[in-house]
């Protein structure tokens, strides 16, 4: 076992879905994110000793919480339940935002008490622990999230049931503007709008454009990219919880936008470009027009980011 005694550790924010790939495909940013502090402790068992920036909303109970249902499923899966570990989380990233919140405590969750105990398992192998703490706050199983979340890139997901991903680099030049606009969309009431059945040329329009994004991105072909940056099946029924959907998407893609969609379940909203001072033109047009409503909003501005989930500061040693 490592002789390390706290780990501190980070779980960026990611946009799901990325239009067209609805639950099969995402990818992470640089910030903001969720922080989880983890360290050993005398009594046996995970206790969440504090939660920060939840409003006081968030259980302490591990079972009841997304970070702690994630870390108990490992070390159930380990046999390691009596081990004694504290958790600390500190959320930065809102709820209900469309910014994978819930994913972020979850991967962060198991990825620390992995860390902590030794690194027995490897990222690729907390997939299925993150995903039941996520599963947990939203009551679906989707790894559009949560993949990016601890991988980092641009993550497809071939099968959510199987968890079978695959995990792309973006083109150097590829970033992405995120507007959140301060509203809450349950992700739950976002799911439950959307048809249990589609049309076929809406199946055939929708997979020949996530073909074309995951080519445009393999390729570093930005005209691909942008050509198939269209979502047919959720975006149009989404869009209405979202004030001025269209406007922002009109004033994105005035911008100089490649694309632009709905981030996740929403509220917030997305933006590929290429080059930063593009996608810094794109926020700024974004906030604009939800500002103008008059509706406050955070805009970031990124890079795809490929390490997901990582430790942070200078870990103490025992
Ligand atoms: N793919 C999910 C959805 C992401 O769109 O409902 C939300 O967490």
């Amino acid at each position: 076992m490592s002789s390390t005694s706290e780990i501190r550790v980070f779980a960026p924010a990611t946009v799901a879905n990325v239009a067209c790939g609805y639950d099969v495909l995402g990818f992470a940013i640089d910030s903001p994110g969720d922080e989880i502090v983890v360290r050993h402790a005398e009594k046996p068992g995970l206790r969440i000793t504090q939660i920060t920036g939840d409003n006081g909303m968030l259980p302490k109970d591990p079972s009841q919480n997304t970070a702690g249902v994630a870390a108990l499923d490992l070390l159930r899966h380990l046999g390691m339940t009596d081990r004694g570990i504290e958790m600390e989380i500190h959320k930065k990233l809102p709820f209900g935002s469309g910014l994978g919140s819930s994913a972020a405590s979850a991967v962060a969750g198991a990825f620390a008490v992995n860390k902590l105990i030794g690194e027995p398992l490897s990222k690729q192998q907390l997939l299925p622990f993150a995903m039941t703490g996520e599963a947990s706050a939203d009551g679906a199983w989707h790894a559009d999230n949560v993949a990016p979340c601890l991988l980092g890139g641009i993550v497809f997901i071939r099968s959510n049931e199987e968890l079978d991903v695959a995990q792309l680099q973006a083109p150097a030049n590829l970033w992405c503007a995120v507007v959140h606009p301060d509203i809450e969309i349950l992700t739950r009431i976002a799911r439950e709008i959307l048809p249990k059945e589609i049309p076929l040329i809406n199946a055939t329009q929708q997979i020949g454009n996530l073909g074309g994004l995951l080519c445009g991105i393999i390729q570093e072909d930005y005209g691909l990219i942008s050509r198939s940056i269209h979502d047919v099946i959720a975006e149009p029924r989404r869009q209405k919880l979202i004030p001025n959907f269209y406007k922002a998407k009109r004033a994105a893609l005035a911008a100089g936008a490649l694309g632009f969609s709905i981030s996740g379940a929403g509220p917030s909203v997305f933006a590929l470009c290429e080059g930063e001072e593009t996608a810094h033109k794109v926020a700024e047009a974004v906030s604009k027009i939800f500002l103008s409503i008059p509706l406050n909003c955070q805009a970031y501005v990124s890079r795809i980011n490929p390490h997901g989930v990582h430790v942070i500061g200078e870990p103490s040693k025992s």
